[in-house]
């Protein structure tokens, strides 16, 4: 039976983006992937369209998919809406939390190619691969009681930072898996020395230890961890962490590969549904002009290929084509460091067509 996948462009560069992307996955389609593939609205091209950042059919069709493949959303022309929950970032929220997606993974992978484009010296950060691993639909982002309120004759504004031991386990196996097919070396980031939460994270983690015989799993403080990330980033293989502390160091950890242009991501949930999505934003500033680099949702595809769909051959194809572009010096303006002339989105796409083709 063949895969659904939704692939919701959103706006910004979003469609801009998703084309080449579509293109990567059309030529998978051509070597074999049994896939139909639709498209939908989200973000903002949902509001213009039905007043709402997440319609309700998009969000039926992306829980009848497998993977979702989704571009970006946000921009300056909703920011005037006030009600937070019918601004355009709110699509994707509201996709990760119906869908369940807990798992999310956040390579951070220098390609050699690009050493010059890190903030870090090369010899720190040559041959950086990294795997962030953070819980995405608990902790602190979504803690009850949270609020601001009047107390004594002031404000006070106050979070509840919580996890119940199911949402650290199934976190934790992911991580481990994820390590076991990697390097072996799993790093439990936490604050445990302070927060009573991450007292039971680390327990939880050294419960599920002994089943993965195979990983060894280490625990660091995450201001540590922060220091370590930019000290000697290579010491880590896969890092696995709450939502709060998962979302500074993976963005802290992506920039030691100097583009945001680069990054794929992952958020799955039990069933190995994912929504699969770059890393960066909808960037305002560049949309419609054709420029923006396409090979975080490119490679974002590749994510897919390898978590939901069960094709990793076709998803290390793709990634291969990525390294051949960058080989033959192709640069879009973000990445275009040496002083080599940029080349647009559709020929950034092509080329890795090209080179998927050539294999
Ligand atoms: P951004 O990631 O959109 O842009 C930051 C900078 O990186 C800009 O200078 C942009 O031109 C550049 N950039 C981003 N992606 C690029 C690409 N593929 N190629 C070349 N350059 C690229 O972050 P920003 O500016 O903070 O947010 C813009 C909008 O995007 C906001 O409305 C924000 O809420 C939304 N956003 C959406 C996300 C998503 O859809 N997952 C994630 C982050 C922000
Ligand atoms: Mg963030």
């Amino acid at each position: 039976m063949s895969r659904k996948i939704l692939v919701l462009p959103g706006d910004g560069i979003g469609p801009e983006i998703t084309r080449e992307a579509v293109k990567i996955l059309n030529a998978c389609r051509e070597a074999g992937l049994d896939v139909d593939v639709e498209e939908g609205l989200v973000g903002g091209a949902g509001i213009d369209a039905h007043g709402v950042p997440l319609p309700d059919e998009t969000l039926a069709r992306a829980k009848a998919a497998d993977a979702v493949l989704l571009g970006a959303v946000g921009g300056p022309q909703w920011d005037k809406i006030e009600d937070l929950a019918k601004r355009p970032e709110k699509g994707l929220l509201g996709l990760r939390k119906n869908l369940n997606l807990f798992g999310n993974l956040r390579p951070a992978l220098l390609y050699p190619q690009l050493a010059s484009a890190s903030s870090l010296k090369p010899e720190i950060v040559a041959g950086l691969d990294i795997m962030i691993v953070r819980e995405l639909t608990g902790g602190i982002y979504f803690g009850q009681p949270r609020g601001i309120e009047e107390r004594d004759g002031e404000k006070v504004g106050f979070n509840t930072y919580i996890y119940a031991e199911h949402e650290i386990e199934r976190i934790g196996r992911v991580a481990f898996e994820m390590a076991r097919a990697r390097g072996g070396k799993l790093c439990s980031v936490d604050k445990a020395n302070v927060l009573e939460a991450t007292i039971l994270w680390r327990e939880v983690m050294e419960r599920l230890a002994p089943e993965y015989p195979d990983v060894e799993l280490s625990h660091m403080y995450v201001d540590n961890a922060a220091m370590q990330l930019v000290r000697a980033p290579k010491q880590f293989d896969v890092i696995v962490t709450g939502n709060m502390f998962g979302d500074i160091l993976s963005d802290a950890a992506a920039m030691l590969t100097g583009s945001i242009g680069m990054l794929p991501s992952a958020s799955l949930n039990e069933q190995r549904q994912g929504m699969y999505e770059p890393c960066h934003g909808s960037a305002p500033d560049i949309a419609g002009q054709g420029v923006a680099n396409p090979l975080a949702t490119i490679l974002s595809v590749a994510m897919m290929l390898r978590y939901s769909l069960e094709a990793p051959q076709l998803a290390e194809r793709i990634e291969r084509a990525v390294g051949s572009v960058l080989d033959q010096g192709l640069r879009t303006a973000d990445i275009a460091f040496e002083g080599t002339a940029p080349v647009s989105t559709q020929a950034m796409g092509d080329a890795v067509l090209a080179a998927f083709q050539a294999q």
